[in-house]
């Protein structure tokens, strides 16, 4: 889970305004005017929920800290009510047994760096470093397991090219430096993590998704190929020690340039002990001469009539299996997590049950399909489900519901649903 989707208690305890916080303020911006503000408010119930994680028998839970949290102004001051809640949540979770798998940033950047530029800013290296160093030094000795960033390519694109997600810039203009920066970011937060934490198990998390062109037309072809680049190596390559992907897209070559005055160009990769993906669907792609820069569209699974969710994502687990297949392929990748997987589907809440059979549908098929790429020898060692909890769904507000438990954002009140019974049948050996 994530802290910003579940945690509410926006203004409590010293906490700072995060981007999130402000972006969704503005009108229209997040369906229904939602707002993060209580969320799941796991601030204050987080024992109960974490009884829930053991319940269900999960082993690992997987969380982040809220750098507004830590750090209100998200560098100076250090809030010491911060730490104490996170020190809270971790000491609860291996009391009761569970591995506390943390996650450093996702998505929750503090509103007063972003006054400065956010990620757009070539000083975020230095603001993202003193983070990373506080939560290392403050929760390393019981922390092992670390995520540096949540999906780069989903906050950088959707944040700071498109505008649909805080803190709501577009352009290339903002969306180069903020590649570049949180390339570097990554890095270097590896490598802090490294030095800090003793016997730590790093990674990072990437979003990805097969990229299939829409016919074989070399123009339809040229297109798929210019998004994959975006969608799966863009940061990747670049950890990886390969440098930003070597290919004939004026895009990239623009960014390049871009960036060549940017500093530290040989910090930005570091040796992952594991790469994490996320993937919710792959993506057919056909030429679109009106579409700037990128040229291409994406052509959505209801057109091509094929199984969706009802976020309008392909189901489709072959899929899942060859993404997975495809990133273990580069050499330096060494170990694989699933750090996300799950679905939206419109859940009925009835007479107590929510009888929600195609999310378990989906994790049978995903959960084989991950294994047979195991069996095939790719080194994959781990899934996270996504999620625990319906929470707050970024732009898409409540509406869209991914959790094994159903909650009632009125109430607060948690019910289980078949999926997170079936899950814990699964993982009991039933
Ligand atoms: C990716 C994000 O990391 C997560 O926060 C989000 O809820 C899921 N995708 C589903 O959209």
């Amino acid at each position: 889970m994530a802290a910003q989707q579940n945690e509410g208690a926006w203004n409590k305890d010293g906490r700072g305004l995060s981007i999130w916080d402000t972006f969704s303020r503005r009108k229209g911006k997040i369906k229904g005017n939602a707002k993060p503000s209580i969320a799941c408010d796991f601030y204050h119930r987080y024992k109960d929920d974490l009884l829930l994680v053991k319940a269900l028998g999960f082993k690992v839970f997987r969380f982040s800290i809220s750098w507004p949290r830590i750090l209100p102004e998200g560098t100076g001051k250090v809030n010491k009510e911060g730490i104490a809640f996170y020190n809270k949540v971790i000491d609860e979770c291996l009391k009761l047994d569970i591995i506390p798998f943390v996650t450093l940033y996702h998505w929750d950047l503090p509103h007063a760096l972003e006054k400065e530029g956010g990620w757009t800013n070539y000083r975020m290296l230095q603001w993202f470093s003193r983070y990373t160093t506080i939560c290392a030094e403050n929760f390393g000795d019981r922390v092992k397991n670390w995520i540096v960033l949540n999906e780069p390519m989903g906050f950088t694109s959707l944040g700071y090219m498109l505008g649909k997600h805080a803190p709501g810039k577009t352009g290339m203009k903002n969306f180069f430096p903020a590649i570049h920066n949180a390339i570097l970011a990554q890095a270097e937060g590896g490598r802090i993590l490294r030095s800090v934490v003793n016997k730590a198990f790093i990674g990072t998390s990437f979003s990805c998704s097969e990229v299939i062109p829409y016919s074989l037309k070399p123009e339809d072809v040229k297109a798929a190929n210019r998004i994959d680049i975006l969608m799966n190596r863009l940061f990747i390559e670049p950890a990886l020690g390969m440098g930003y992907p070597n290919a004939d897209f004026a895009f990239l070559q623009k960014m390049e340039f871009a960036n060549k005055g940017w500093k530290y160009m040989e910090r930005m990769s570091f040796d992952f002990d594991f790469i994490g993906l996320q993937n919710y669907f792959p993506t057919v792609i056909k030429h679109n001469p009106i579409i700037p820069v990128i040229q291409a569209s994406e052509v959505k699974a209801a057109a091509r009539k094929v199984p969706h969710t009802d976020m309008g994502w392909e189901l489709n687990a072959d899929s899942f299996y060859r993404i997975i297949k495809s990133f273990w392929e580069y050499d330096k990748v060494k170990n694989i997590l699933i750090t996300e997987s799950g679905a939206f589907f419109k859940d009925e809440l009835k007479d107590g049950i929510v009888n929600d059979e195609k999310r378990i549908d989906y994790f049978q098929q995903y959960i084989k399909a991950m294994h047979r790429a195991k069996k095939e020898g790719v080194n994959i060692n781990g899934y996270f489900a996504w999620t625990l909890m319906d929470n707050f769904e970024w732009a898409e507000g409540y509406h869209a519901k991914f959790g094994l438990i159903h909650v009632d954002p009125e109430t607060q009140l948690r019910t289980i649903k078949n999926s997170g019974y079936w899950f814990r049948d699964l993982l009991n050996g039933k």
